[in-house]
């Protein structure tokens, strides 16, 4: 077989980018015999040309220009790790535009501004890939647009950052508190010094977009997304939810039903026999429930300069061949306007504990707060007597709203002291 030589423009190259170029490096022979393609890395945009690197590229690869990268005629393939909005966007439009497809890793640019980029990778008909945006190494995207492009999503469900799930895990596993386990990831590098973005819960909803997207063709943006982060759980309410038979993980849920597409980000209670409950530490997961094939779940690295630039491979190796053949991949297609349910109207089962004096008639009187608001109760536990006696609910699937208006009832109950951590129990719908 001949084969064709394809060449690659990084614009980037940091932990994803230089961990592209080795892998290249070591395994171009190996792509060269499977594919009939020879990948070549002509043209390298970085901040910082004094910079070592870890890559065997001769120094006149190397520019600051990222535009130069895109439009050079020795560039056929452009692959983006830089990160962040711009200049990522508007040189990802530049190749696009100029017909070069485009690999990229960019899950902020994709959950703000995907379908500008979609489209104009549409109205130019070329590549635009991105199957390392969400969970690094874990192949998604692709199997949600093409092997399941004939069958209905109905859900997905994933661990899809990796720090919190370190903090989640060392919770659990050690009783650390929230601020240990963060500086003890930290300390591993798991956690960057600011952690806002991952223990807010950011990172994880920029990718509850892009699924939202792919899984239901709809048009998701990262501000479409509930969100709630970690910060504010204890080692009190993960060994109570442990006690109940549930683990607590920050799960990213994208579902579409008659009333339109839910799509959040907030700590979950899952049971412990849950396939997802058995992540742990900075493992990511996803778990997809369609109607033809049932459940599925997607397990690995999702982060990580060399599992991430796994997955930005196996998108170069794609736009490489179409290259070469003058084929597209599949792609994204229209992404359509679908109403996104306001978190009040979706249903969860809830976990709520509730501090209350122990004597006769306290239990009539919360068991009608929910009745009131048609929220129903799934079971009940009394933990500890007299002024420690707590009350622990799991309720059926409810509405937010409705439990909210309970809580707030809840609270005017005179027996009822406190009303303690609130928390949403997903993966036990019976
Ligand atoms: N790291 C991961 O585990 C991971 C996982 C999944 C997805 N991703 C995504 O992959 C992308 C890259 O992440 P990373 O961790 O590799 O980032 P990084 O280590 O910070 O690397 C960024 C690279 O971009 C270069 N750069 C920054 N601004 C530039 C500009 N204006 N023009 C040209 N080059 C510029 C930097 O140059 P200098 O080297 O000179 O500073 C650096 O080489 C991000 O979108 C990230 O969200 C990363």
């Amino acid at each position: 077989m001949t084969s064709r030589t394809v060449r690659l423009g990084l614009l980037g190259c940091g932990h994803v980018g230089s961990a592209l170029v080795r892998l290249v490096t070591r395994n171009r022979d190996e792509i060269e015999v499977r594919t009939g393609v020879r990948l070549e890395v002509t043209r390298v945009a970085v901040r910082n040309l004094a910079r070592e690197r870890d890559v065997e590229l001769s120094a006149d690869v190397f520019t600051h220009d990222g535009a130069a990268v895109v439009t050079a005629p020795d560039v056929d393939v452009v692959v983006e790790v830089i990160g962040g909005i711009e200049p990522a966007r508007e040189h990802i439009v530049e190749a696009l535009k100029a017909g070069k497809p485009v690999v990229t890793a960019n899950k902020e640019l994709l959950a703000n501004v995907g379908r500008e980029l979609f489209e104009t990778a549409e109205g130019a008909g070329v590549d635009l890939l991105f199957e390392a945006s969400v969970a690094g190494g874990i192949p998604l995207i692709r199997p949600l647009r093409e092997s399941l492009a004939g069958d209905r999503i109905r859900r997905v469900m994933g661990i899809v950052n990796g720090t919190t799930n370190y903090i989640l895990s060392r919770m659990a596993e050690s009783g650390a508190s929230f601020s240990d386990a963060l500086a003890e990831a930290q300390t591993l590098g798991y956690a960057e010094r600011d952690p806002t973005a991952d223990v807010e819960g950011f990172d994880a909803a920029a990718k509850a977009a892009i699924i939202a997207s792919i899984a239901f063709g709809a048009r998701v943006v990262a501000g479409d997304v509930y969100r709630e982060g970690i910060s504010e759980l204890t080692g009190a309410d993960i060994a109570s939810a442990a006690g109940l038979g549930y683990t607590v993980k920050l799960l990213a849920i994208a579902a579409e039903s008659p009333a339109g597409i839910e799509v959040r980000v907030h700590p979950t209670m899952i049971p412990a026999s849950h396939p997802l409950a058995s992540v742990r530490e900075s493992f990511n997961a996803l778990f997809v429930e369609a109607d033809a094939v049932g459940q599925l779940m997607f397990y690995g690295r999702g982060a990580g300069g060399e599992p991430t630039a796994s997955a930005v491979l196996g998108d170069v190796i794609d736009a490489a061949k179409n290259v070469v053949s003058g084929a597209r991949g599949a792609t994204v297609g229209t992404l359509v306007r679908k109403p996104i349910q306001a978190i009040d109207e979706v249903e969860s089962q809830f976990y709520l504990q509730l501090e209350v004096a122990d004597r006769p008639g306290v239990l009539a009187a919360i068991a009608e707060q929910f009745g009131r608001r048609g929220v129903s109760i799934k079971s009940m536990q009394q933990i500890g007597i007299g002024d420690d006696a707590r009350l622990v609910f799991i309720t059926h699937l409810a509405r937010e709203a409705d439990l909210r208006a309970t809580i707030h009832a809840l609270r005017e109950v005179g027996t009822v002291h406190r009303v303690g951590s609130i928390l949403r129990v997903v993966g036990d719908e019976t």
